[in-house]
């Protein structure tokens, strides 16, 4: 049976990985041809790059229908969803992906009609090169099917990588109060929520717009929806078991990513665990090195740079947290902590 499961997963991962790669090459396509207006995102040709990121593609999948099967999470959470929304989609995805390209070639990084208010300054740009940066209901309705065709459809199970490791590390079993940080539109949220004994689920982001949309995909369930900077948390002290973020630090400053981390375990429970799943780092697989570096320059990442240099593990056990540990796969890495 549990091989049966495994290879369900496995077909039902690589097809979103076909359908993904396809949209990506016709967006890359649609840049191209328009090549004397806008700027294509760098497209790796080497062949030995590609062969390597294909296995480590077929890799991650292959662990996903594991941890399927041994009961980490539901199969539940790689049923696919919402397949008219995602049809829906695509012309806004083609018409935004000229925006970027044309942010691109401009460099273009603070491209606003209006501000976004109450925000920290850092985060008043384009990320990604993205309309709108993170301030706006577009932005939020396109973040996610973007970030899927950019990861050729692993972003998910990229993520999920890091129930499996928080389970790996440590006995979760009992009801747990869970705050999830930087969660954007909710991508992880029902993955995490389906996946842990939930007493109370608060899912926070500096973004209202993303918020709004991870509410109306999550109506019912534990959860409470709090708008704010991770870096000022408005919460009591000792109130949570488990705090976890997913592709958050990379977007901060080393020093709001330091402050996240105190902030992060003064809100802990002693006891609590904190998880960690971000980009990997530099020389984490030295053939990805080059990724790396092209990356933050075709998607507007001004702190990326800084963060592939970051000793996390460090900066955790400064912060006082014990039991740091950390693996990584593909393009993602996890860190898990404890506070004592
Ligand atoms: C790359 S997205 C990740 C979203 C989601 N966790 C996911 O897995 O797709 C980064 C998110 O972090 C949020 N963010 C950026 N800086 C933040 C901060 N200082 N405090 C809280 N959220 C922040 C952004 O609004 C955005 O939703």
């Amino acid at each position: 049976m549990k091989k049966l499961i495994e290879s369900v997963v496995l077909a039902s991962n690589l097809s979103k990985t076909l359908i993904y790669s396809l949209e990506y090459r016709m967006l890359y396509g649609l840049s191209k041809s328009l090549s004397y207006f806008v700027e294509p995102p760098t497209r790796e040709r080497n062949p030995e790059l590609l062969r390597h990121l294909g296995e480590g593609v077929v890799a991650l999948h292959r662990q996903d229908g594991r941890n399927v099967a041994e009961g980490i999470y539901p199969f539940d959470v790689v049923k696919p969803r919402d397949f008219r929304g995602h049809l829906g989609n695509l012309p806004l995805l083609f018409t935004d992906s000229l925006k970027i390209s044309r942010r691109r070639r401009l460099n273009l990084k603070r491209d606003f009609e209006s501000e976004p208010e109450n925000v920290p300054d850092y985060l008043k740009r384009n990320y990604h090169f993205q309309t709108d940066g993170y301030f706006s209901a577009e932005s939020a309705r396109l973040y996610e099917h973007q970030v899927e065709v950019l990861f050729s459809g692993t972003a998910a199970p990229m993520r999920r990588m890091l129930i499996k490791l928080l389970k790996d590390k440590f006995t979760l079993t009992r009801p747990l109060r869970i705050l999830e940080l930087g969660a954007g539109t909710g991508a992880a949220t029902s993955d995490f929520a389906k996946s842990f004994r939930v007493l109370s689920y608060t899912v926070s982001d500096v973004s209202e717009d993303y918020l709004k949309l991870a509410r109306m995909r999550t109506p019912n369930g534990p959860f409470d929806f709090v708008q704010g900077p991770a870096e000022a948390l408005p919460f009591a002290d000792a109130s949570f078991d488990l705090v976890f973020s997913v592709f958050l630090f990379h977007e901060l400053p080393r020093s709001v990513r330091e402050e996240v981390l105190r902030e992060t375990f003064r809100v802990l429970a002693p006891g609590g665990i904190i998880g960690i799943c971000d980009s990997i780092q530099r020389d984490d697989d030295p053939k990805l090195n080059i990724v790396l570096e092209t990356f933050p320059k075709d998607y507007h990442e001004p702190f990326y740079k800084d963060y592939t240099l970051w000793d996390a593990s460090s900066a955790l056990k400064h912060t006082g947290f014990s039991e740091v540990s950390s693996n990584h796969q593909l393009l993602s890495k996890y860190w898990v902590g404890r506070k004592p």
